[in-house]
Protein backbone atom coordinates (compact mmCIF):
# COMPACT_ATOMS: atom_id res chain seq x y z
CA UNK A 1 0.00 0.00 0.00
CA UNK A 2 1.41 3.21 -0.82
CA UNK A 3 2.08 5.99 1.22
CA UNK A 4 0.04 9.09 1.07
CA UNK A 5 1.59 12.49 1.41
CA UNK A 6 -0.44 15.86 1.38
CA UNK A 7 0.80 18.68 -0.80
CA UNK A 8 0.09 22.11 -0.05
CA UNK A 9 0.13 24.82 -3.01
CA UNK A 10 1.13 21.76 -4.97
CA UNK A 11 -0.14 23.42 -8.16
CA UNK A 12 2.26 26.23 -7.59
CA UNK A 13 6.22 26.49 -9.22
CA UNK A 14 7.87 24.45 -6.61
CA UNK A 15 4.97 22.50 -5.66
CA UNK A 16 3.83 20.54 -9.12
CA UNK A 17 7.48 19.84 -9.78
CA UNK A 18 7.89 18.30 -6.33
CA UNK A 19 4.59 16.09 -7.06
CA UNK A 20 5.86 14.76 -10.09
CA UNK A 21 8.83 13.42 -8.41
CA UNK A 22 6.82 12.08 -5.11
CA UNK A 23 4.40 10.46 -7.74
CA UNK A 24 7.53 9.09 -9.70
CA UNK A 25 9.09 7.83 -6.50
CA UNK A 26 5.90 5.86 -5.48
CA UNK A 27 3.82 8.25 -3.33
CA UNK A 28 -0.16 8.71 -3.34
CA UNK A 29 -0.30 12.21 -3.33
CA UNK A 30 -3.26 14.70 -2.09
CA UNK A 31 -3.01 18.69 -3.28
CA UNK A 32 -4.25 21.22 -1.73
CA UNK A 33 -4.55 24.78 -3.44
CA UNK A 34 -6.71 28.09 -3.71
CA UNK A 35 -5.47 28.41 -7.56
CA UNK A 36 -4.77 32.04 -6.67
CA UNK A 37 -1.53 31.98 -8.18
CA UNK A 38 -1.30 28.85 -9.16
CA UNK A 39 -3.18 27.04 -12.43
CA UNK A 40 -5.62 23.53 -12.11
CA UNK A 41 -3.59 23.18 -15.59
CA UNK A 42 -0.07 22.40 -13.92
CA UNK A 43 -1.95 19.43 -11.80
CA UNK A 44 -3.11 18.04 -15.12
CA UNK A 45 0.22 18.34 -16.33
CA UNK A 46 1.68 16.84 -13.46
CA UNK A 47 -0.73 13.94 -13.82
CA UNK A 48 0.47 13.42 -17.94
CA UNK A 49 4.19 13.21 -16.89
CA UNK A 50 3.77 11.30 -13.86
CA UNK A 51 1.19 8.92 -15.71
CA UNK A 52 -0.38 8.57 -12.68
CA UNK A 53 -3.32 10.57 -11.08
CA UNK A 54 -3.73 12.37 -7.81
CA UNK A 55 -6.20 13.47 -5.54
CA UNK A 56 -6.79 17.48 -5.33
CA UNK A 57 -9.03 19.57 -3.00
CA UNK A 58 -9.21 23.26 -4.22
CA UNK A 59 -9.31 25.52 -0.88
CA UNK A 60 -7.53 27.37 1.16
CA UNK A 61 -5.23 26.15 4.02
CA UNK A 62 -6.88 28.88 6.20
CA UNK A 63 -10.16 26.44 5.93
CA UNK A 64 -10.17 24.25 8.12
CA UNK A 65 -13.34 22.31 6.15
CA UNK A 66 -10.97 22.18 3.08
CA UNK A 67 -8.27 20.93 4.41
CA UNK A 68 -10.40 18.18 6.13
CA UNK A 69 -11.36 17.14 2.65
CA UNK A 70 -8.06 17.67 1.78
CA UNK A 71 -6.64 15.03 4.37
CA UNK A 72 -9.78 12.69 3.51
CA UNK A 73 -10.28 9.53 5.21
CA UNK A 74 -7.22 7.30 4.54
CA UNK A 75 -4.05 7.62 6.42
CA UNK A 76 -1.68 9.95 5.62
CA UNK A 77 2.23 9.76 6.47
CA UNK A 78 3.14 13.07 6.40
CA UNK A 79 2.32 16.94 4.94
CA UNK A 80 4.77 18.98 2.61
CA UNK A 81 3.67 22.57 3.17
CA UNK A 82 4.51 25.36 0.03
CA UNK A 83 1.05 27.21 0.08
CA UNK A 84 2.16 30.61 0.79
CA UNK A 85 2.93 34.10 -0.45
CA UNK A 86 6.04 34.55 -1.37
CA UNK A 87 6.64 37.97 -3.03
CA UNK A 88 9.12 40.66 -1.14
CA UNK A 89 7.92 43.49 -2.35
CA UNK A 90 4.13 42.75 -2.27
CA UNK A 91 5.05 41.51 1.15
CA UNK A 92 6.15 45.48 2.29
CA UNK A 93 3.15 46.40 0.36
CA UNK A 94 0.43 43.86 2.89
CA UNK A 95 2.48 42.74 5.62
CA UNK A 96 -0.54 41.81 7.13
CA UNK A 97 -1.84 39.62 4.18
CA UNK A 98 1.26 37.75 4.39
CA UNK A 99 1.55 37.39 8.12
CA UNK A 100 -2.60 36.32 7.79
CA UNK A 101 -1.71 33.57 4.72
CA UNK A 102 1.94 32.42 5.89
CA UNK A 103 1.99 32.35 9.53
CA UNK A 104 -2.14 31.83 10.25
CA UNK A 105 -2.27 29.39 7.41
CA UNK A 106 0.41 27.08 9.22
CA UNK A 107 -1.23 27.85 12.14
CA UNK A 108 -4.46 26.23 10.65
CA UNK A 109 -2.71 23.48 9.24
CA UNK A 110 -0.93 22.18 12.27
CA UNK A 111 -4.64 22.55 13.43
CA UNK A 112 -5.75 19.85 10.92
CA UNK A 113 -2.78 18.08 11.04
CA UNK A 114 -3.16 17.13 14.90
CA UNK A 115 -6.81 16.28 13.81
CA UNK A 116 -5.99 14.06 11.59
CA UNK A 117 -3.01 12.45 13.74
CA UNK A 118 -0.30 13.36 11.20
CA UNK A 119 2.61 14.95 13.15
CA UNK A 120 5.45 14.92 10.45
CA UNK A 121 5.90 17.62 8.15
CA UNK A 122 8.18 19.55 5.09
CA UNK A 123 8.18 23.17 5.54
CA UNK A 124 8.76 25.18 2.52
CA UNK A 125 11.26 27.76 4.47
CA UNK A 126 13.63 30.83 2.25
CA UNK A 127 16.98 31.77 2.10
CA UNK A 128 15.50 35.56 3.04
CA UNK A 129 15.64 34.24 6.75
CA UNK A 130 19.17 35.64 6.61
CA UNK A 131 18.24 38.79 5.48
CA UNK A 132 21.29 40.62 3.55
CA UNK A 133 24.28 39.16 5.03
CA UNK A 134 27.94 40.31 4.43
CA UNK A 135 29.57 39.32 1.51
CA UNK A 136 31.92 37.79 3.39
CA UNK A 137 29.28 36.05 5.58
CA UNK A 138 28.77 33.51 2.25
CA UNK A 139 28.33 30.94 1.65
CA UNK A 140 25.91 30.71 4.53
CA UNK A 141 25.37 27.63 6.51
CA UNK A 142 22.34 26.90 8.43
CA UNK A 143 23.86 28.43 11.73
CA UNK A 144 24.20 31.88 9.68
CA UNK A 145 22.09 34.87 11.63
CA UNK A 146 18.57 35.09 11.09
CA UNK A 147 17.89 38.58 9.75
CA UNK A 148 14.86 38.51 8.02
CA UNK A 149 14.63 42.33 6.23
CA UNK A 150 11.02 42.33 4.91
CA UNK A 151 7.76 40.75 6.13
CA UNK A 152 8.06 38.03 3.61
CA UNK A 153 11.47 36.41 5.55
CA UNK A 154 10.07 37.33 8.89
CA UNK A 155 6.61 35.27 8.43
CA UNK A 156 9.49 32.56 7.48
CA UNK A 157 11.22 32.94 10.05
CA UNK A 158 8.40 33.01 12.10
CA UNK A 159 7.22 29.84 11.32
CA UNK A 160 10.29 28.33 11.63
CA UNK A 161 10.44 29.33 15.43
CA UNK A 162 6.63 28.21 15.68
CA UNK A 163 7.60 24.72 14.85
CA UNK A 164 10.87 24.86 16.97
CA UNK A 165 8.12 25.51 19.90
CA UNK A 166 5.73 23.05 18.94
CA UNK A 167 8.07 20.18 18.64
CA UNK A 168 9.18 21.32 22.07
CA UNK A 169 5.93 21.29 23.58
CA UNK A 170 4.64 18.72 22.55
CA UNK A 171 6.51 14.82 21.60
CA UNK A 172 5.87 12.98 18.54
CA UNK A 173 6.41 15.56 16.06
CA UNK A 174 9.14 15.10 12.92
CA UNK A 175 9.77 18.58 11.51
CA UNK A 176 12.23 19.74 8.63
CA UNK A 177 12.61 23.23 7.19
CA UNK A 178 14.25 23.62 3.50
CA UNK A 179 15.54 27.16 2.88
CA UNK A 180 15.45 27.51 -0.57
CA UNK A 181 17.76 29.90 -2.40
CA UNK A 182 17.25 30.86 -5.54
CA UNK A 183 14.66 28.02 -6.77
CA UNK A 184 14.65 28.70 -11.12
CA UNK A 185 14.27 26.88 -14.31
CA UNK A 186 11.60 24.24 -15.23
CA UNK A 187 11.05 20.23 -16.05
CA UNK A 188 13.38 19.40 -18.59
CA UNK A 189 10.08 18.12 -20.62
CA UNK A 190 8.64 21.92 -21.06
CA UNK A 191 5.40 21.09 -19.80
CA UNK A 192 5.60 22.37 -16.25
CA UNK A 193 7.38 25.64 -15.18
CA UNK A 194 7.20 28.95 -13.67
CA UNK A 195 3.87 31.27 -14.36
CA UNK A 196 4.23 34.15 -12.51
CA UNK A 197 1.03 36.54 -12.86
CA UNK A 198 1.39 39.62 -14.92
CA UNK A 199 5.18 41.11 -14.78
CA UNK A 200 7.61 39.02 -13.55
CA UNK A 201 9.49 39.70 -10.36
CA UNK A 202 12.36 37.43 -10.41
CA UNK A 203 15.49 37.32 -12.47
CA UNK A 204 15.22 34.32 -14.69
CA UNK A 205 11.49 34.53 -15.86
CA UNK A 206 11.88 38.02 -16.36
CA UNK A 207 15.34 37.42 -18.58
CA UNK A 208 13.24 34.49 -20.35
CA UNK A 209 10.33 36.45 -21.16
CA UNK A 210 12.94 39.44 -22.76
CA UNK A 211 14.54 36.97 -24.78
CA UNK A 212 10.87 35.58 -25.63
CA UNK A 213 10.40 39.54 -27.05
CA UNK A 214 7.01 39.30 -24.44
CA UNK A 215 9.11 42.09 -22.44
CA UNK A 216 10.92 44.97 -24.36
CA UNK A 217 13.89 44.95 -22.00
CA UNK A 218 15.28 43.19 -18.98
CA UNK A 219 15.68 45.85 -16.09
CA UNK A 220 18.97 45.47 -13.60
CA UNK A 221 18.56 46.59 -10.49
CA UNK A 222 21.78 47.79 -9.29
CA UNK A 223 25.46 47.97 -11.00
CA UNK A 224 27.12 49.31 -8.36
CA UNK A 225 27.42 46.71 -5.63
CA UNK A 226 30.99 45.56 -4.21
CA UNK A 227 31.10 42.64 -6.85
CA UNK A 228 33.35 41.16 -9.24
CA UNK A 229 30.89 42.80 -11.91
CA UNK A 230 29.31 45.37 -9.72
CA UNK A 231 25.74 43.23 -10.00
CA UNK A 232 24.03 41.59 -6.98
CA UNK A 233 24.63 37.27 -6.35
CA UNK A 234 22.55 35.08 -5.50
CA UNK A 235 22.55 30.55 -5.81
CA UNK A 236 20.13 29.72 -8.56
CA UNK A 237 18.96 26.01 -7.67
CA UNK A 238 17.45 24.67 -10.93
CA UNK A 239 13.78 23.64 -9.67
CA UNK A 240 13.84 20.04 -10.09
CA UNK A 241 16.94 20.11 -7.63
CA UNK A 242 14.64 21.89 -5.38
CA UNK A 243 12.02 19.40 -6.16
CA UNK A 244 14.25 16.08 -4.99
CA UNK A 245 15.66 17.65 -2.03
CA UNK A 246 11.79 17.61 -1.04
CA UNK A 247 11.79 13.41 -1.46
CA UNK A 248 14.96 12.91 0.66
CA UNK A 249 13.60 15.59 3.55
CA UNK A 250 10.94 13.26 3.43
CA UNK A 251 12.72 10.22 4.15
CA UNK A 252 14.99 11.83 6.75
CA UNK A 253 11.70 12.92 8.69
CA UNK A 254 12.14 9.60 10.98
CA UNK A 255 15.57 10.45 11.83
CA UNK A 256 14.20 13.98 13.29
CA UNK A 257 13.25 14.02 16.93
CA UNK A 258 11.95 17.32 16.63
CA UNK A 259 12.67 20.17 14.31
CA UNK A 260 15.69 20.68 11.88
CA UNK A 261 16.90 23.08 9.27
CA UNK A 262 18.69 22.55 5.90
CA UNK A 263 19.89 24.98 3.26
CA UNK A 264 18.60 23.86 -0.29
CA UNK A 265 21.55 25.77 -2.75
CA UNK A 266 24.13 24.94 -5.46
CA UNK A 267 26.39 26.29 -3.30
CA UNK A 268 27.45 28.72 -5.98
CA UNK A 269 26.90 32.42 -6.40
CA UNK A 270 26.31 33.72 -9.60
CA UNK A 271 26.01 37.54 -10.64
CA UNK A 272 22.87 39.24 -12.67
CA UNK A 273 25.03 39.71 -15.68
CA UNK A 274 26.86 36.08 -15.39
CA UNK A 275 23.01 35.21 -15.48
CA UNK A 276 21.86 37.00 -18.48
CA UNK A 277 24.82 35.38 -20.42
CA UNK A 278 23.71 32.23 -19.61
CA UNK A 279 20.07 33.23 -21.13
CA UNK A 280 22.01 34.41 -24.45
CA UNK A 281 23.44 31.46 -24.79
CA UNK A 282 20.23 29.14 -23.81
CA UNK A 283 17.99 31.22 -26.52
CA UNK A 284 20.25 32.16 -28.70
CA UNK A 285 18.38 35.75 -28.43
CA UNK A 286 19.80 39.01 -26.98
CA UNK A 287 18.40 40.45 -23.87
CA UNK A 288 18.17 44.16 -24.19
CA UNK A 289 19.19 45.84 -20.70
CA UNK A 290 18.58 49.13 -18.89
CA UNK A 291 20.71 49.72 -15.77
CA UNK A 292 19.16 51.01 -12.90
CA UNK A 293 20.10 52.00 -9.91
CA UNK A 294 19.32 49.08 -7.01
CA UNK A 295 15.80 47.42 -5.93
CA UNK A 296 14.88 48.12 -2.41
CA UNK A 297 15.19 45.38 0.21
CA UNK A 298 17.77 43.33 -2.48
CA UNK A 299 20.75 41.69 -0.29
CA UNK A 300 24.19 41.99 -1.64
CA UNK A 301 24.86 38.46 -1.99
CA UNK A 302 23.29 35.31 -0.90
CA UNK A 303 24.24 31.31 -2.12
CA UNK A 304 24.63 28.47 0.22
CA UNK A 305 27.03 26.37 2.31
CA UNK A 306 24.82 23.15 1.25
CA UNK A 307 27.40 20.70 3.34
CA UNK A 308 24.39 19.70 6.06
CA UNK A 309 22.37 18.64 3.79
CA UNK A 310 24.49 16.71 1.50
CA UNK A 311 25.87 15.26 4.60
CA UNK A 312 22.15 14.17 6.16
CA UNK A 313 19.56 14.17 3.23
CA UNK A 314 22.07 13.10 1.37
CA UNK A 315 21.41 15.53 -1.37
CA UNK A 316 23.12 17.73 -3.88
CA UNK A 317 22.17 20.40 -6.52
CA UNK A 318 23.31 17.83 -9.64
CA UNK A 319 22.06 20.76 -12.11
CA UNK A 320 23.77 23.79 -12.82
CA UNK A 321 23.14 27.39 -14.49
CA UNK A 322 23.12 25.89 -18.31
CA UNK A 323 21.01 23.37 -17.21
CA UNK A 324 18.02 25.79 -15.62
CA UNK A 325 18.59 28.32 -18.90
CA UNK A 326 18.33 25.62 -21.28
CA UNK A 327 15.10 24.02 -19.29
CA UNK A 328 13.91 27.63 -18.36
CA UNK A 329 14.05 28.59 -22.36
CA UNK A 330 12.37 25.28 -23.30
CA UNK A 331 9.41 26.17 -21.31
CA UNK A 332 8.99 29.81 -22.19
CA UNK A 333 9.45 29.30 -25.67
CA UNK A 334 6.77 26.30 -26.00
CA UNK A 335 4.23 28.10 -23.59
CA UNK A 336 4.66 31.88 -24.20
CA UNK A 337 1.48 32.29 -22.32
CA UNK A 338 2.32 29.59 -19.51
CA UNK A 339 -0.49 27.46 -18.53
CA UNK A 340 -2.55 30.08 -20.51
CA UNK A 341 -4.45 31.33 -17.67
C1 LIG B 1 17.67 38.19 -7.95
C2 LIG B 1 18.61 39.32 -8.37
C3 LIG B 1 17.61 41.48 -8.23
C4 LIG B 1 14.64 40.98 -11.37
C5 LIG B 1 13.34 36.38 -4.13
C6 LIG B 1 12.80 36.05 -2.77
C7 LIG B 1 13.19 34.64 -2.42
C8 LIG B 1 12.70 33.70 -3.47
C9 LIG B 1 13.23 34.11 -4.84
C10 LIG B 1 10.64 32.84 -2.59
C11 LIG B 1 18.50 40.53 -7.47
C12 LIG B 1 17.95 41.15 -9.67
C13 LIG B 1 15.65 40.77 -10.46
C14 LIG B 1 14.85 41.87 -12.47
C15 LIG B 1 17.07 42.28 -11.67
N1 LIG B 1 11.29 33.66 -3.45
N2 LIG B 1 16.85 41.40 -10.62
N3 LIG B 1 16.07 42.49 -12.57
O1 LIG B 1 15.09 38.79 -4.69
O2 LIG B 1 17.03 37.10 -4.67
O3 LIG B 1 14.74 36.34 -4.09
O4 LIG B 1 12.83 35.47 -5.07
O5 LIG B 1 11.07 32.04 -1.83
O6 LIG B 1 12.64 34.34 -1.17
O7 LIG B 1 13.41 36.92 -1.86
O8 LIG B 1 15.25 36.94 -6.43
O9 LIG B 1 15.12 36.88 -8.86
O10 LIG B 1 13.91 38.74 -7.62
O11 LIG B 1 16.38 38.78 -7.77
O12 LIG B 1 18.17 42.86 -11.79
O13 LIG B 1 13.95 42.11 -13.33
O14 LIG B 1 18.22 39.76 -9.68
O15 LIG B 1 17.89 42.84 -7.95
O16 LIG B 1 19.78 41.11 -7.35
P1 LIG B 1 15.59 37.40 -4.93
P2 LIG B 1 15.08 37.84 -7.73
Amino acid sequence: MAERVLVTGGAGFIGSHTCVELLAAGWDVAVIDDLSNSSREALRRVEELAGRGLRFVEGDVLDAAALDRAFGDGPCAAVIHFAAKKAVGESCADPLGYYRTNVGGTISLLGAMRRHGVRRLVFSSSATVYGDPAPEACPLAEDAPRLASNPYGQTKRFVEQMLRDLAASEAGWHILSLRYFNPAGAHPSGRIGEDPRGVPENLLPSAMQVAAGRLPELRVFGTDYPTRDGTAIRDYLHVVDVATGHLRALDHLSAVDGCAEYNLGAGRGVTVFEVIEAVRRASGREVPCVLESRRAGDAVAAWADPALAERELGWKAERDLDDICADAWRWQSENPAGYGT
